[in-house]
């Protein structure tokens, strides 16, 4: 995909995060990553108003170029691009029940076989830290070892892929998790998965890939 195309693509995805209820508003920021650095929405811009120009371009090293301040958390999405090459895509969001459970500091933990889209046999909870800050992307890395997803404590979630198509649909699934478990511990307490079922569940994963495999 051309920039253009790509700028475009970045903005389609941050309408179609608020347009699903994945979002609200202006919280939320999505990146891809493009040539030797990343594309990162501008700060608190409303996502109706935004054109592919105002899609800020940022070199590793944490320099932009743009009309605009690039999102205030570049530096979670400018270090989960640098530290994991099978990802090019960041979408990350303050989902209403994604967040609820963040707000309790709870990880996700095997309650529905489909957690392990994530990669993993929960959803982790990073520590809270102020936001953009880098002891916030510190958190944030550590809970995505070894996963493509993770909720952020008092904050909201995060979810990343290999395109933003993955990154969004992930994102989605974390969510309606997150409102799965959310429900099931008004009524009770949820029940987990056992280990060696999460761990057949892994490996059957591995051959389940959304969208057409590029
Ligand atoms: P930005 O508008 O700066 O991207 O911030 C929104 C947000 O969600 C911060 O966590």
């Amino acid at each position: 995909m051309n920039e253009h195309n790509l700028r475009s693509h970045i903005i389609k995805t941050c309408l179609a995060m608020n347009a699903s209820g994945l979002n609200q508003g202006t919280a939320g920021n999505i990146s891809v990553r493009f040539g030797d650095g990343l594309l990162i929405t501008p700060s608190a811009m409303p996502y109706g108003e935004m054109q592919p120009e105002d899609i800020v371009y940022m070199a590793m090293d944490g320099c932009a170029k743009g009309l605009h301040n690039p999102s205030s958390e570049w530096r979670f999405h400018r270090d989960i691009l640098a530290a994991r090459p099978e990802i090019n895509a960041v979408v990350h969001t303050h989902a209403m029940h994604a967040t609820m459970l963040a707000l309790l500091e709870k990880p996700i933990p095997a309650v529905h076989y489909m957690v392990a889209v994530a990669g993993g046999k929960d959803i982790r909870c990073c520590p809270y830290a102020t936001f953009g800050t880098q002891a916030l992307s510190e958190h944030v890395l550590e809970a995505l070892e070894g996963r493509f997803a993770c909720l952020m404590a008092h904050h909201g979630m995060i979810a990343c892929g290999a395109d933003l198509g993955k990154a969004l649909w992930l994102a989605t699934e974390v969510e309606t998790l997150a409102q799965q478990y959310w429900g099931a511990l008004q009524i009770g307490t949820p029940i987990i998965l056992p280990d060696a079922e999460v761990d057949r569940v892994l490996e059957k994963m591995k051959s389940y890939k959304y969208g057409r495999e590029s």
